[in-house]
């Protein structure tokens, strides 16, 4: 068998080294070079887990090409290093400790269950991200991948070096005149994320365990009957029976249907954990079915490995092989029967309680198949969990055809992106990790993950009311917005903490809520040309040089920013920004300041306790002139599940505004889509350096804003 497996990656390689011919540097798009080692040898690389496909040349690489790597090998690693001129930023290297600015960090890639990053110094956290995005200082930007999936790590102290322990390895660079354009040819590499069903955009509520089932059902009635808005309710591993993965605890939850029903009937949706450790034990039928079809991991004499995570001795399916992920799509099927609507794949790093560094021996062997060849852990573990979440995606799709799949993973890998939505893991209660999560999740955005977000109100440890409050108010415009909290925590719940702070939560939740018209939109745009939704303020002016370390306040999109209310003297961009308080609003000590863009319009909805209220019928547009006295703004509406919008069932509308003397025309024009508009009221809130003016109600294409008369507030 083992000289079958060796003749047979023998031809692999030879076919690959044909693919390959000569490894030479080459043109593979506009502005993007591939670099060789002279001694790569594609058999350890191929197929790359982070692209979406081969890259094909396009021609040579020009003879003005600044960035050329130096590939050689150091203390028995390969190594690739950049110079980088003075003067440059460098963002990316996917969920990392510290600051937003990456220069003089060290990261090492291997992903790990890091609990309150403290493992390493956090030096490594949960996911793997071998990118790196320089912006120069005049503005003009460039991005590295090293493309390989092997342990290694990043240093940017004098340059950029990656170091990996894996064998010879390829660079991708890309050249473009902002960073913003970077992470458009990024995404044309690793892909995009696909649209998410419009409820994962609403506020989640979690915590290690919400069980027995009357526990979650009572969860749901607190937050209708306190007009909390909310969407989701998450269950953690206690639903499960002895943590056996696609069980239910026959005691806390003997109906699961029963369970959803409930939830679904009053407009919420819930989403279940499911991880890839499966007890090892006779007569569990996952256990058994994957037994059967020879689908676990094996340790380096070709047996099965076990470890131990929650349910004691586990086997852990090769999610490698073809074979294995279609096995465990399938096992979805009954699991989704059940109307569960989203899954949470955690623990996948792996995590392995009694393993080496808390994961698999780095000689675990992995068989392969297709395309991907056999190979070691050390080798795959770093796409361990994303490949995971691919055959928990085409499984979950395959169950329900007609619904956009939400997956949240805990561990992942450039390009994981494609597959799922992510949070930044066991985070603590306290303020260092809360304004943490803000880099944290910048830096995703800036690596290709744009749907990210902290355990809010933190995970470990005792949130005090003040914490809560704050965390509310600065998370409320994060892309991924869910409150979770450890089982020997404190209750994290908005109304957890008396009514001042309950009503901190209402506030900022319903600002969340009214802005989704504007957020979605922010998605769409993401999912289409890979610009993140939560951006860092240097993005609204990349050759302003002080905005560069900026990582308290953020934007989401190009035209909101919010600057949370305890980050003191922020570095904000020039130019007309203008706040805007939502309309009714009670006033606390919380709220973030949202200001908007000179020459934005940002569309609000009304407020609703989730999103099966969720209407564009009525749109409060909200205005600031730029120099010129224009605006513009866009609004994208589709069905908010389901694949409808790939066949032309959206709407995207443009708003405009014109000053024409005392008057500000704005108008909306139907833009693509067959979607139908459905308008009953607009209101126009301009807001200009005088203060505010409103318009009436009205459902006009054109809507006129007086500005000799200003309104009563
Ligand atoms: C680890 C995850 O990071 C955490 O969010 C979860 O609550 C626990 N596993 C229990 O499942």
């Amino acid at each position: 068998m083992r000289k079958k497996i060796f003749l047979l990656s023998f031809l692999f390689a030879g076919i690959l080294q044909f693919i390959f011919a000569g490894n030479a540097d080459k043109l593979i798009g506009n502005q993007i070079s591939v670099f060789y080692p002279k001694n790569y040898n594609p058999a350890n690389h191929y197929p790359s887990i982070a692209l979406l496909k081969e890259p094909q040349s396009v021609g040579n690489i020009p003879a003005d090409w600044k960035l050329k790597p130096r590939f050689y090998l150091k203390n028995g690693k390969s190594v690739a290093t950049l110079p980088i001129a003075k003067g440059t930023s460098l963002y990316g290297t996917g969920e990392n400790t510290g600051s937003l600015l990456r220069n003089g960090k060290q990261v090492t890639l291997w992903n790990t269950d890091n609990y309150e990053y403290k493992k390493d110094g956090g030096k490594r956290l949960y996911q793997s991200h071998p990118w790196v995005m320089g912006v120069n200082a005049d503005g003009t930007a460039f991005g590295v991948i090293a493309d390989n999936s092997w342990k290694q790590q990043i240093e940017l102290t004098d340059s950029i070096r990656f170091i990996s322990d894996g064998p010879a390895f390829r660079l991708i660079i890309i050249q473009r005149n902002s960073p913003q354009e970077v992470l458009k040819a990024l995404a044309g590499l690793v892909g995009k994320m696909e649209m998410p069903p419009l409820w994962a955009l609403g506020y989640q509520q979690c915590r290690y365990s919400y069980v027995p089932d009357t526990r979650i059902k009572s969860l749901a009635d607190t937050f209708r009957l306190k007009k909390l808005p909310c969407d989701v309710i998450w269950m953690d591993i206690d639903y499960m029976d002895s943590f056996k993965i696609f069980t239910f605890d026959k005691n806390k939850i003997p109906n699961p249907k029963a369970v959803n029903d409930y939830l679904h009937q009053k407009g919420f949706k819930s989403v279940w954990m499911i991880d890839p450790g499966v007890k090892a034990e006779k007569g569990y039928f996952v256990y058994d079915s994957g037994s059967k079809g020879n689908h676990w991991v094996q340790n380096k004499d070709g047996k099965e490995y076990n470890g131990k995570v929650w349910p004691g001795k586990c086997a852990f399916p090769d999610f490698t092989r073809p074979e294995t992920r279609a096995w465990w799509g399938d096992l979805y099927k009954d699991f989704m029967a059940q109307g569960v609507d989203g899954v949470w794949n955690d623990m996948n790093e792996p995590s392995v309680f009694d393993g080496p560094d808390g994961t698999m021996p780095e000689d675990n062997h992995h068989r392969g198949g297709g395309e991907l060849p056999a190979g070691s852990h050390l080798r795959y573990h770093n796409v361990y969990g994303t490949l995971m979440v691919k055959a928990s995606r085409e499984g979950i799709l395959k169950a329900n055809p007609d619904k956009r799949p939400f997956i949240l993973s805990r561990s992942g890998f450039l390009g994981s992106h494609r597959y799922g939505a992510t949070w930044t893991g066991d985070n603590s209660a306290t303020e260092g990790y809360m304004k943490e999560s803000t880099p944290l999740s910048l830096n995703l955005g800036l690596s290709g993950q744009p749907f990210s977000g902290p355990d809010m109100g933190g995970f470990t440890g005792n949130t005090t009311p003040d914490l809560f409050a704050k965390w509310i108010a600065m998370g409320a415009y994060f892309p991924f917005m869910r409150g979770h909290a450890s089982n020997d925590a404190n209750n994290k719940e908005p109304w957890a903490f008396g009514p001042e702070v309950e009503q901190v939560s209402r506030t900022a939740l319903q600002r969340r809520y009214r802005l989704l018209p504007y957020l979605y939109t922010q998605f769409r745009e993401a999912s289409v040309s890979g610009i993140p939704v939560m951006q860092p303020v240097f993005f609204a002016d990349p050759k302003d040089t002080t905005l560069r370390k900026e990582d308290r306040a953020y934007m989401v999109g190009s035209q909101l920013l919010i600057v949370p209310k305890w980050a003191a003297q922020p570095a904000l961009p020039k130019g007309i920004w203008r706040s805007f308080i939502p309309e009714n609003e009670v006033a606390d000590n919380y709220q973030a300041d949202m200001k908007v863009k000179g020459g934005a319009i940002i569309p609000l909805g009304k407020i609703i306790e989730n999103t099966t209220q969720y209407k564009t019928d009525s749109l409060t547009l909200v205005v600031a002139l730029d120099k010129n006295g224009q605006a513009k703004g866009v609004l994208y509406e589709d069905a908010g599940d389901g694949f409808g919008y790939q066949k032309g069932e959206y709407l995207i509308s443009q708003f405009a505004a014109k000053q024409v003397g005392n008057v500000v025309n704005v108008t909306i024009t139907p833009q693509s889509g067959n979607m139908k508009q459905v308008r009953h009221h607009y209101k126009v809130r301009l807001l200009t350096a005088n203060g505010e003016y409103t318009s009436d109600w009205n459902a006009k294409p054109v809507i006129r804003v007086v500005t000799s008369k200003r309104n009563k507030k």
